[in-house]
């Protein structure tokens, strides 16, 4: 199969229209990161994301849908505070789990009785989802366990020959994936955290719960069980206070004829004297946005690299961090 990576234009909307008609797959652009779609309406289609991507089969997808799109089609018990919270933040990087109507197939939701949607805010996004009007369940459009991509260039890296169009909207502004919340209980949820903080939604809701797994427990969202976003070299990460020792393992890497980088923030960089460094930028939201992207140039150019993490950890960075630690932890 030959991928074509096209500007989002009447063209290749129409050609999109077709593949997901067909039941085919569409890689398509999102403020966070770039999705793999299809008809969440056809089982067989949804199916063909988890065999494209080699995604364990009980990891369920969120369903994108574009704004004005009457979500009461597909979840129902829909709580005042996420209509709040909807009114806040969508479009936007925000996912909410609902009860599902189980009008969607089962396939989506891996058999879960609940369904997560998602509005996103990205102007292609928007026009790929108006204009193919249908549901869209989509994961990141990487192959399953390595890191998320963030331009067209990085999805065919992943998918090449696997899929037909990648629709190119350019370098993802957010950078990290949206935050899950499940609004099925009385208190909001915060199931994966992103750039809608818990205290965002908090600032709406009222209140906001932090949901973190615990051993032995049915896991409330099947995702974070498993390994994700790993770059395809040796990696290493040290706490902003040993930031002295990740310097000392670079110029040891260095010493051994290893091609090592350090994966640092602006602030970070001016302690690490002239080693090659992968700079994630000045302030939070930089580094949500340069995350991915510098992993993805760090396996290509380097051995090894070496994460440090920001001294500052609360806000965005708890989502940067808790992709860090999963891909070089
Ligand atoms: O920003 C994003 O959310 C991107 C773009 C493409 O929209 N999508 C994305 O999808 O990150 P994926 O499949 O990589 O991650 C979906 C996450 C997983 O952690 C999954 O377990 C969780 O959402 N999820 C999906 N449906 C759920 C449900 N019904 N209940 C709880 N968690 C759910
Ligand atoms: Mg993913």
């Amino acid at each position: 199969m030959k991928t074509r990576i096209l500007a989002i234009d009447e063209n290749s909307l129409e050609l999109a229209k077709s593949i997901i008609n067909e039941g085919g797959l569409v890689a398509f652009p999102t403020e966070t990161v770039y999705g793999l779609g299809a008809n969440a309406l056809n089982d067989d289609a949804v199916k063909l994301i988890y065999a494209t991507k080699g995604r364990p089969s009980d990891n369920p997808l969120i369903v994108h849908v574009h704004k004005g799109y009457d979500i009461t089609e597909l979840v129902d018990n829909i709580p005042e505070y996420a209509k709040l919270l909807a009114k806040a933040f969508l479009p936007g990087p925000l996912t909410m789990v609902y009860n599902s109507r189980g009008v969607v197939c089962p396939t989506v939701s891996c058999g879960l009785n609940t369904l997560a949607i998602r509005v996103p805010s990205h102007e292609g996004a928007q026009k790929f989802l108006k204009y193919v009007g249908l549901p869209i369940a989509a994961p990141s459009a990487n192959v399953s366990k390595h890191v998320s991509p963030v331009t067209a260039q990085h999805v065919l890296d992943d998918l090449d020959g696997k899929i037909k169009l990648i629709l190119d909207g350019g370098k993802c502004t957010g950078g990290i994936e949206s935050t899950v919340l499940d609004c099925t209980g009385d208190v909001p949820c915060v199931l994966r955290s992103g750039l809608v903080t818990r205290d965002m939604v908090a600032q709406v809701a009222g209140e906001c719960d932090e949901y973190h797994m615990v051993e032995c427990e049915r896991v409330r969202s099947p995702g974070m069980k498993y390994k994700h976003y790993l770059p395809r070299c040796k990696t290493m990460l040290f706490d902003y206070e040993h930031r002295a020792e990740a310097l000392k393992e670079y110029k040891i890497c260095t010493a051994r004829g290893e091609r090592a980088r350090i994966m640092c923030d602006e602030q970070v960089a001016r302690d690490m004297e002239d080693a090659k460094i992968l700079n994630l930028g000045g302030d939070e939201n930089a580094v949500a946005a340069n995350l991915y992207d510098k992993l993805r140039e760090g396996e290509r150019v380097a051995d090894i690299i070496i994460a440090v993490a920001p001294q500052k950890q609360d806000g965005v960075m708890v989502g940067v961090m808790n992709r860090l630690s999963k891909a070089c932890g």
